[in-house]
């Protein structure tokens, strides 16, 4: 039996539920492009919501990662990845935990207790030292040299900024035939990470505090792709099992051996059953410009390019055939991939048609400007054309720069980028439109309204209140937030008020570019913020809302006209949905 079926059954024998991976775009929570970790889409019910299923869940979940994409070609990285996990929302705890995992790992997957070690939190200044987890693995047989106490760096965890958190235990296996050392040093890369026990209690706010969370909770995650490579006892994660059939159809359309050097390889295998999940997803992402869709596009981009250095025709059906082992390896596990098969094809195929059209000649006209170039820099408007002319992604020029030594101009890249965007909105209605970024006067002043609102509900109804979903049309906006409870009539109205009243003052909407870490600093409001560039564009109107945000905006809160709110719903558990207008040439002139 694989370990995927083992740790289900396992788990579901300790009288969890098995709940379904949840999409790999997350539902109700557009501030986020994917789902990172297997907890991501528990988070409500981390913060204290019932789960239908109950309070012992696990599951293997789709998830993926995209901040190291360009790490992804060595032998542990990948952009998509499954994570099981198994979960105690407000039921067991530290002791359970840690007893379910060492039991797991030592009787169903037969691991020997001198291979495996721990880590546990040391403690600072504010949360004590965990002896709770250190005796409990002690007791179990794990020696005092086998458990290393470190800090907040590596014992405790959270999914980005603010959320739900805590120290966690993470479980070390001694991968090397090599002896196995008395002592544990969680520095030796001998000693291989394979699962993470998060105790969480806490949660982050913004300000940096922490309160308790209404529950205790556990949050495991054990990455799949990792445990079979280790336990198959290889160093690289595409010899394992997992990956063999992918591997082998790799070979097979390359006419090449994998032998552990080929780095094109591991990208192509690595970045098409990511582009298989995301285009499957019944989110239905397609290759675009902007947030998943631009992803979708570097990776089928990138993948292509290092299929071209292996000599492969790219004009041939490669992918198709790389895409069709990806489904068949995986379709047991997610339907969607069987369901969605035609989709996922014609992707990959009008991708990829786009793309080699222009792909050899701006291949060449990279050779020629890297010719003409006298100080090893690309300057921004080679840069551009590569990107506007060629369809480079401009990390595929850097990619290629870099492989020749040479420096892109990436922010003076980006500055242009944004103007020619601007430029597009204004000219080319919708051609990049995304996410908030309406173009039509009055979708612009929907977009500021959604500030105020987002600000007023902060002040009228809980300052912890955020974001979780927006869309905006020419004839209302929609923002859906989290909050506990059903808005009363007298909190609708005070909000209401307060947004008027801020149109009336006549504020200014002021654009500043800063760093991320500036932006964090200044307190402007961001969900997550990992999906943001180095360089973020924060919109502040007065002093009552700052935001992370891409525009556009009205200049003056007096443009706007007067708002109401038309409606207010639930949208999913713990999240509530309004519905506003803004009257325009009213009551507020
Ligand atoms: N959330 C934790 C992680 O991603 C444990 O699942 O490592």
């Amino acid at each position: 039996m694989k370990i995927r079926e083992k740790y289900i059954d396992f788990f579901v024998s300790k009288g969890h539920k098995q709940i379904p991976s949840s999409p790999v775009v997350p539902e109700n929570d557009p501030s986020v492009l994917f789902n990172t970790a297997g907890m991501q889409p528990l988070i409500p019910y981390l913060m204290g919501e019932k789960h239908p299923y109950g309070t012992r869940l696990c599951d293997y979940q789709k998830c993926v990662r995209t901040n190291d994409l360009d790490e992804v070609g060595d032998k542990t990285h990948h952009t998509f990845f499954e994570m099981l996990g198994n979960w105690s929302l407000g039921d067991y705890f530290k002791e359970e935990s840690i007893e379910y995992s060492f039991e797991f790992l030592t009787r169903i997957l037969n691991i020997p207790v001198e291979r495996l070690a721990v880590t546990v939190f040391e403690g600072d200044e504010n949360i004590p030292r965990d002896d709770i987890s250190a005796n409990k693995w002690k007791s179990l047989g794990i020696s005092e040299d086998k458990i290393a106490y470190l800090g907040k760096d590596d014992n405790f965890w959270i999914a980005g900024e603010t959320g739900p958190c805590g120290s966690d235990t993470e479980i070390f296996y001694f991968r090397s035939s090599d002896t196995i050392p008395e002592k544990f040093d969680p520095e030796d890369d001998r000693w291989v990470e394979i699962w993470n026990n998060v105790f969480m209690e806490y949660y982050k706010k913004e300000d940096g505090t922490f309160t308790k969370l209404k529950n205790k909770n556990v949050d495991t995650g054990m990455g799949l792709e990792r445990i079979v490579a280790t336990l198959e006892g290889v160093d690289d994660n595409y010899k394992s099992s997992l990956w063999a059939n992918i591997i082998k159809t790799i070979e097979s359309v390359s006419n090449k051996k994998y032998d552990g050097n080929e780095i094109s390889m591991r990208i192509i295998a690595d970045h098409i059953r990511a582009a298989v999940f995301i285009s499957a997803d019944n989110s239905g992402i397609k290759p675009s410009n902007t947030d998943q869709g631009y992803i979708l596009r570097r990776l089928i981009r990138r993948a292509i390019r290092h299929a071209k250095k292996l000599d492969i025709d790219i004009s041939s059906n490669w992918d198709e055939k790389i895409a069709l082992a990806v489904i068949d390896e995986y379709k047991k596990y997610y339907s969607e991939l069987e369901i969605n098969k035609q989709v996922v094809l014609d992707v990959l195929k009008l991708e990829k048609e786009k793309f080699n059209k222009t792909l050899e000649k701006g291949l060449r006209e990279f050779e020629k400007m890297i010719r003409n170039i006298s100080d090893n820099k690309l300057d921004k408007d080679l840069a551009f054309k590569l990107y506007d002319t060629y369809g480079f992604p401009v990390e595929l020029t850097i990619e290629l720069a870099d492989e020749k030594g040479i420096q892109v101009d990436i922010e003076g890249f980006k500055e242009k980028f944004k103007a020619h965007q601007e430029l597009s909105r204004t000219s080319s209605k919708g051609k990049f439109k995304g996410g908030l970024s309406g173009n039509s006067e009055i979708e612009t002043k929907y977009h500021t309204a959604t500030h105020l609102l987002n600000a007023a509900l902060k002040k009228i109804v809980n300052k912890d209140i955020h974001q979780r979903g927006s869309n905006i049309t020419s004839e209302r906006l929609r923002f859906d937030f989290n909050c506990d409870h059903k808005l009363t009539d007298e909190e609708k109205k005070m909000t209401e008020d307060l947004v008027n009243k801020w149109i009336k003052d006549s504020l200014d909407v002021t654009r500043k570019e800063m760093s991320k870490e500036d932006a964090i600093k200044s307190g402007a409001e961001c969900q997550f913020i990992e999906k943001y560039p180095n360089i973020v564009t924060v919109y502040s109107i007065g002093d009552v809302s700052k935001e992370l945000c891409g525009g556009p905006h009205v200049k003056n809160t007096n443009e706007l006209g007067h708002f109401k709110i038309v409606k207010e719903e639930a949208s999913s558990s713990g999240v509530r949905r309004i519905k506003a207008i803004i009257e325009v040439g009213d009551k507020n002139e």
